[in-house]
């Protein structure tokens, strides 16, 4: 007979522990569900991918370009602007999103007092650019900035607005007729003349002054129509230096450089398509590779964009044929597009009518 003892000791024992499939826990199961299921709803609720402070600065609302938005229909609402991404879109390539610009070639509207001064002055610089020496912050910048005329007042504003309250800027919002009043104000189609044309401009009565002798007169529509005669290192100089520099070299990791490079050497008609149509995607150049964003120059005419095209391909160390006007007429009618070419994948597939 066994004894009740031994059969009590023996249903105390744990079971010896041994090699099989466990499944997992189901609270770990659970847990894990439950963590992936708040990531996917995360994602999709908050749409965090648009925080441009991670990678290369640029925002959803950059990478999709400026919408448009419509001018002139007077709705009696304020269309809605929003100043960030505008400026996201027409001013950070070159002052950055961190409002610092880069050293020497563009200057910082952080801590601006260009920005945080009188606001009529700014609305002037981006009415009508600026061209020439101007100090920032201790520094000194001889460069150009084009016009901004195209966006409307409201869009100027929310620009402006946003500047001026942004990084350590604390300086109050514009409204839109400041614009509007400015633009009345007509100083001809030429970027003011460095800092002496602001420093000029705060001197003058702002306003449609009443009984001021000397407010400035409308200039006359662009005087008689003179065949226009181009020189395409002027226009060079206008259009294309702020990014690819006089000396036609870019800036290292920024914008690439001119001067040997193989897209402006070689076929020409990838060459126009490019200055049409303007890129935005990765292209590499000597060894470089470059992300960014180069403008479409469609407005220009086919006479000027050859000018340039000849200027480049024939100075510093470049030495190809100049082009004729009439190359850009065709790559006009090839193509039709009206966004950006996505980098240089596209631009190898073109193909000459
Ligand atoms: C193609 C490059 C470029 C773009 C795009 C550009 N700027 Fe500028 N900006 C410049 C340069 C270069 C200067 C200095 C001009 C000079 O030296 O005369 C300047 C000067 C300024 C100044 C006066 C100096 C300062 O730092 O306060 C302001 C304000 C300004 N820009 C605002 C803007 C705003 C707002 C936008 C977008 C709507 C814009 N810029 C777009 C290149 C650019
Ligand atoms: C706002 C800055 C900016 C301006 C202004 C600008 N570019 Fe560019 N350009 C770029 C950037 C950035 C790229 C590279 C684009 C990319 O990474 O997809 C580029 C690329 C190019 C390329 C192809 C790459 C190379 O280096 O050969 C050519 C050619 C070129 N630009 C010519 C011009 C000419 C000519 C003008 C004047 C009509 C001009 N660009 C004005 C920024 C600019």
């Amino acid at each position: 007979m066994r004894s009740d003892s031994g059969n009590h000791a023996q249903s105390r024992e744990n079971v010896e522990p041994e090699e099989s499939i466990r499944p997992i826990p189901l609270a770990a199961a659970v847990i894990t569900l439950a963590m992936v299921l708040f990531g996917v709803i995360y994602l999709l609720l908050y749409e965090p991918l648009d925080n441009s402070q991670w990678g290369d600065q640029r925002t959803l609302a950059d990478l999709a370009g400026s919408k448009p938005v419509a001018h002139g229909q007077d709705t009696g609402m304020a269309p809605r602007v929003d100043g960030k991404a505008l400026f996201t879109a027409h001013c950070a390539t070159c002052h950055q999103a961190t409002g610092q610009g880069l050293p020497d070639v563009f200057p910082p509207l952080d801590g601006s007092p260009w920005v945080r001064g009188e606001a009529r002055v700014l609305a002037n610089i981006l009415l009508h650019g600026i061209r020439g020496e101007i100090h920032v912050k201790g520094k000194q910048f001889q460069g150009e900035m084009p016009n901004f005329q195209q966006l409307s007042d409201a869009e100027l504003a929310g620009i402006a607005s946003y500047i001026r309250g942004s990084w350590s800027n604390k300086a109050a919002a514009v409204q839109a007729d400041l614009f509007a009043q400015e633009r009345k104000a007509a100083r001809g189609s030429t970027p003011l003349a460095g800092e002496a044309a602001l420093e000029a401009l705060k001197d003058t009565v702002s306003g449609s002054g009443q009984g001021d002798a000397t407010s400035v007169k409308p200039v006359p529509a662009q005087a008689a129509p003179m065949p226009p005669k181009v020189s395409g290192k002027t226009l060079f100089a206008t259009h294309c230096v702020a990014c690819h520099q006089a000396t036609g070299q870019g800036l290292p990791g920024v914008f690439p450089p001119l001067d040997g490079s193989p897209w402006v050497r070689g076929e020409p008609f990838v060459l126009a398509n490019i200055l049409l149509h303007g890129i935005r995607g990765e292209i590499s150049v000597k060894g470089g590779s470059f992300q960014g964003e180069m403008p479409s120059f469609q407005h220009l005419s086919d006479a000027e964009l050859a000018g340039i095209a000849s200027y480049i391909r024939g100075s510093w160390s470049n030495k190809a044929a100049a082009v004729q006007a009439d190359l850009f007429a065709q790559a006009r009618q090839a193509s039709r597009r009206d966004t950006p070419f996505a980098g240089e994948a596209e631009l190898r597939a073109l193909r000459k009518p």
